[in-house]
């Protein structure tokens, strides 16, 4: 994707360390400069005012002196740099998401007048994308287990498979794996805002990158302009609120979603919600009996030749996300179920590794930092499903859960916990009332961890607000330039 021996050429001086220091990130004058460069070949035919910034950051903040990674990013210089009011950070969450291809079209994601007098920068979060990725066994990732095993042989292979995995990631790539939580992410954002010579921070942070934004509104107050957290993280919820909400949250859009196919002209299906949803649980409970087949995926072999019914549950949460908008998926929904139903569920199969490269790693370490590791014990997973399943029919527990950490490696180090975020600027939190990812719970349980805050609700559908490029967008815009925000609780429609 991107060449780091490239990069390696820009690599700034290291910087100068102080033993008062040590413990978190220096004060401002400590840092090098982010190095600017042309981005290499491999981004392609780039327009005229992007160009690729690196610095290096020490792997673990609590030891500044010892091994460095570089830390990336692709820049858009404001279009009107006469008018120019400062840098933009964007992050648009996973965790593993690299920010490249939102900032490739920056100018049509942002609109004209924040493009016009922001550079805006996405910088990828340490081991993701272009900064310093990690590796990893793509033969562990690729196992197949069941994430909400029914019996012990089940249960070993879930945890033999992730204590491996996360095992291959450590041998592959080094001690960075232990140090990719969302507290290192926040002090490298510090990092880059004080190596750009920026006086203060904008940030947009969608889905996960609302933890980064919480995380260093948490640790660095005074440092931030303006910030918009969008599709909210609640990072205080223990285990078991948290699967409720998941199961809840994916269950209510779920049937939304059957509520607007049947009339809708871009969706196959035409009977009732109902209706719609008896085909659903069929379509599941036939997948559970045994995997559907995925004809194009067996040819592409890049994804999975079959899919299970958590597999199907997990694709269709992802694409329960966006419901109209430029990223808009609820119509490839409706098609690829209508294709399941016709034999062919290559629309809902997991993608492979493919290498030891794949960017499908990048997540998981990241989630194993920032969340505790679920109990080792079948008996505690099946009491889970067993809860969720008497609630949701429809989705039953629909969620992974933290199940992919249970035999990680490495423990959390970024426990989950209340934010204490005091003496910032209002910080925006946008949220939809019906995100199936993020839920409105969320946000409102953010809200009260925040001092300082205003929250815009978006009554309508889908994952995240400023993505669907209307009244909320615009609002995040007003904010970002001209620092006018809504009333507290504003309503908006899209
Ligand atoms: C972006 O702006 C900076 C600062 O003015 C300038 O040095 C750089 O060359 C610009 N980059 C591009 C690609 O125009
Ligand atoms: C990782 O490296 C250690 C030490 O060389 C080795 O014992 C272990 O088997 C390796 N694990 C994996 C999953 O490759
Ligand atoms: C829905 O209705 C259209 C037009 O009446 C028809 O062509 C289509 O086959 C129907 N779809 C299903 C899944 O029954
Ligand atoms: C790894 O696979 C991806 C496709 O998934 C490909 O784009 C990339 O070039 C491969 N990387 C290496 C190092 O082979
Ligand atoms: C909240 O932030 C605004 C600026 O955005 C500031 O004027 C106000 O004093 C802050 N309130 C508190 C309680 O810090
Ligand atoms: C900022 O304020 C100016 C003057 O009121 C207005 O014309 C402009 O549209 C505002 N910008 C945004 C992004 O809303």
């Amino acid at each position: 994707m991107f060449s780091l021996q490239i990069l390696s050429a820009l690599m700034a001086v290291p910087a100068i360390w102080t033993v008062a220091h040590a413990r978190s990130v220096p004060a401002s004058s400590s840092f090098s400069q982010v190095k600017f460069a042309r981005c290499p070949s491999s981004f392609g035919d780039l327009d005229s005012g992007f160009d690729c910034g690196a610095l290096e950051v020490p792997i673990d903040w609590d030891n500044p002196y010892g091994e460095k990674i570089q830390l990336a990013m692709l820049r858009h210089n404001a279009t009107k740099p006469e008018q120019r009011i400062g840098s933009l950070f964007f992050n648009p969450g996973g965790p593993g998401y690299s920010s490249v291809p939102y900032i490739e079209g920056a100018v049509q994601l942002f609109g004209d007048e924040v493009s016009d007098r922001f550079d805006i920068i996405g910088l990828d979060p340490r081991g993701v994308g272009i900064s310093s990725p990690i590796k990893c066994d793509p033969e562990y990732y690729n196992q197949r287990v069941s994430l909400w095993p029914s019996n012990q042989i089940e249960f070993d292979a879930l945890v033999n498979k992730y204590a491996k995995f996360g095992e291959s990631c450590y041998n592959m790539t080094g001690p960075l794996v232990k140090h990719m939580d969302s507290v290192s992410v926040a002090k490298d954002i510090e990092a880059i805002r004080q190596g750009l010579g920026d006086e203060k921070l904008n940030y947009l942070g969608l889905s996960y990158g609302t933890l980064i934004g919480q995380t260093y509104a948490e640790l660095f107050p005074q440092n931030i302009r303006t910030m918009v957290l969008d599709g909210n993280m609640d990072h205080s919820t223990d285990l078991i609120s948290y699967l409720t909400v998941k199961s809840f949250t994916y269950e209510t859009e779920l049937v939304r979603f059957t509520e607007w196919c049947g009339p809708s002209k871009e969706c196959p299906f035409n009977g009732t919600s109902a209706a719609i949803l008896k085909i659903w649980d069929d379509l599941l409970a036939k997948a559970d009996k045994k995997p559907l087949p995925a004809p194009s995926c067996k040819v592409s072999g890049t994804c999975r030749a079959d899919v299970t019914r958590e597999e199907i549950l997990n694709s269709v949460n992802s694409m329960l996300w966006f419901k109209s908008g430029p990223f808009q998926t609820w119509n490839k929904l409706g098609k690829a179920l209508y294709s399941a139903t016709k034999g062919d569920a290559s629309g809902f199969s997991d993608t492979l590794a493919l290498n030891s490269s794949s960017t499908s790693f990048q997540g998981q370490p990241v989630s194993c930092l920032d969340w505790d590791h679920p109990e080792e014990s079948l008996v505690a997973l099946k009491y889970q499903h067993e809860l969720a399943s008497s609630q949701w029919p429809h989705v039953k527990i629909g969620d992974d859960g933290r199940n992919k950490c249970i035999g990680w490696p490495f423990p959390a180090v970024n426990k989950v916990r209340r934010a204490n975020i005091i003496g910032t600027p209002r910080i925006l939190l946008i949220n939809s009332q019906f995100d199936p990812s993020c839920s409105y719970i969320w946000a409102n349980g953010l809200r009260d961890q925040i001092q300082n805050s205003t929250l815009l609700t978006r009554k309508g559908d889908g994952h995240t607000s400023y993505t669907v490029f209307g009244e909320s967008r615009d609002i995040a815009n007003n904010y970002f330039v001209n620092m006018t925000l809504p009333a507290d609780n504003t309503i908006v429609n899209s």
